[in-house]
């Protein structure tokens, strides 16, 4: 695979991202985007966010102070770090959406003071955003070995089984809650077909709260303009006609699904075409397109969802307002229904 060179004042340290050369019809499957776009409600999914833009808005968002889940999530691994290593001894890190890693710097760090020299690799489908992670990783310790994975979730695990030795599988940010069922399942079933009895999954996720609290989360300045950016994203990858300016952003709480739902509404009736994908339809004024979910869970039916697929929940922690918690579970050696089910996609 094709290797990165580290950037001059990281040379020293040591860092190498691969999977630039997996083509961005892996990374970007326009088949899927044209069958999401044909479903009712149309839907485009989130990865559409994450190009070098929506990834910088993302960054700006978590310093929104309505965005409360960075700062939470921050809080948390700032206190509990720590006694995480603890739990599960020495272990190599492997990250899904690392993004810029700045709070799982907290988690390397912790590691390495308590065990010494640890591995992490990183992935994402953003691969600016790996060279943050190294850059965030690397600064508070030389102790560490960083490799980034660009690609999805999926591809990224394929390419984690090789490692050996105890596995921390981590997923912050709230990420896997942008996945809608039938992903975050399948996602499940090829991280436990990833890791070996024992390994662990540390997962930070948001919990059900107040509406107000969350419908201002989604609604501030870098919500909005990350999620029109999608539309960007779009234009630019697929030759699309997109026009920012006739789409509103709708974000609200779905209370009986359990989530925040983001949207773009069409100001006005309009023809879309994506070139590169043969292509068109046609938007009503008024209709929208869903471009996110965020889940917000319940603790107890979070951890059941995971015992179901084979791990079994070691220790949660939560802030002091019990918004949002990081969980730590452990793959068990009793095979699950779901152990026959199709091998890791690519
Ligand atoms: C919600 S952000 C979380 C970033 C970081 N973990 C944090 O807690 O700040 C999700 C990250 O996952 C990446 N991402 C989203 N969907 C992905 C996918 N299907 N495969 C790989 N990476 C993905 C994005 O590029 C982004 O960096």
């Amino acid at each position: 695979m094709a290797r990165h060179t580290p950037s001059e004042d990281t040379a020293s340290r040591k860092y190498h991202i691969i999977g630039e050369d997996v083509p961005d019809t892996v990374l970007f499957d326009g088949d899927a985007l044209v069958s999401s776009l044909s479903e009712t409600p149309r839907l485009i999914k989130s990865v559409y966010y994450y190009d070098d833009t929506g990834s910088e808005l993302f960054e700006r968002l978590c310093s929104e102070n309505t965005y409360y889940l960075f700062i939470t999530e921050k809080e948390i691994l700032n206190k509990n770090a720590k006694a995480i290593a603890g739990l599960t001894g020495p272990v190599s890190l492997i990250e899904l959406g690392s993004g810029n890693a700045e709070k799982t710097a907290l988690l390397v760090k912790a590691y390495v003071e308590t065990y010494g020299p640890t591995s992490y690799t990183a992935i994402d489908i953003n691969h600016s955003i790996l060279e943050k992670a190294a850059e965030n990783t690397l600064s508070s310790t030389s102790d560490l070995t960083f490799l980034g994975i660009v690609g999805t979730y999926q591809t990224g695990l394929v390419q984690i089984k090789e490692l050996s030795g105890r596995k921390l599988l981590v997923s912050f940010g709230s990420a896997i809650g942008n996945l809608y069922d039938d992903e975050l399942y399948s996602l499940l079933v090829s991280a436990r077909a990833a890791l070996s009895p024992g390994d662990y999954f540390l997962v930070g996720i948001d919990l059900d709260k107040e509406t107000k609290i969350l419908e201002a989360a989604y609604n501030n300045q870098m919500a909005i303009l990350g999620n029109l950016c999608v539309l960007q994203h779009l234009n630019w990858r697929f030759s699309g006609n997109f026009d920012l300016f006739q789409f509103r952003h709708v974000a609200f709480h779905n209370k009986s699904l359990q989530r925040v739902e983001a949207h773009l509404e069409a100001m006005q009736a309009q023809s879309i075409n994506l070139q590169k994908l043969n292509f068109s339809f046609q938007l009503e004024k008024g209709e929208m397109i869903r471009t996110e979910i965020m889940r917000k869970v319940e603790l107890h039916s979070f951890h059941d969802m995971f015992i179901e697929y084979g791990f079994h929940a070691v220790q949660h922690w939560t802030d002091s307002y019990k918004r949002y918690a990081v969980c730590l579970f452990q793959l068990s050696d009793k095979p699950t229904e779901f152990d026959s089910e199709a091998p890791l996609a690519s």
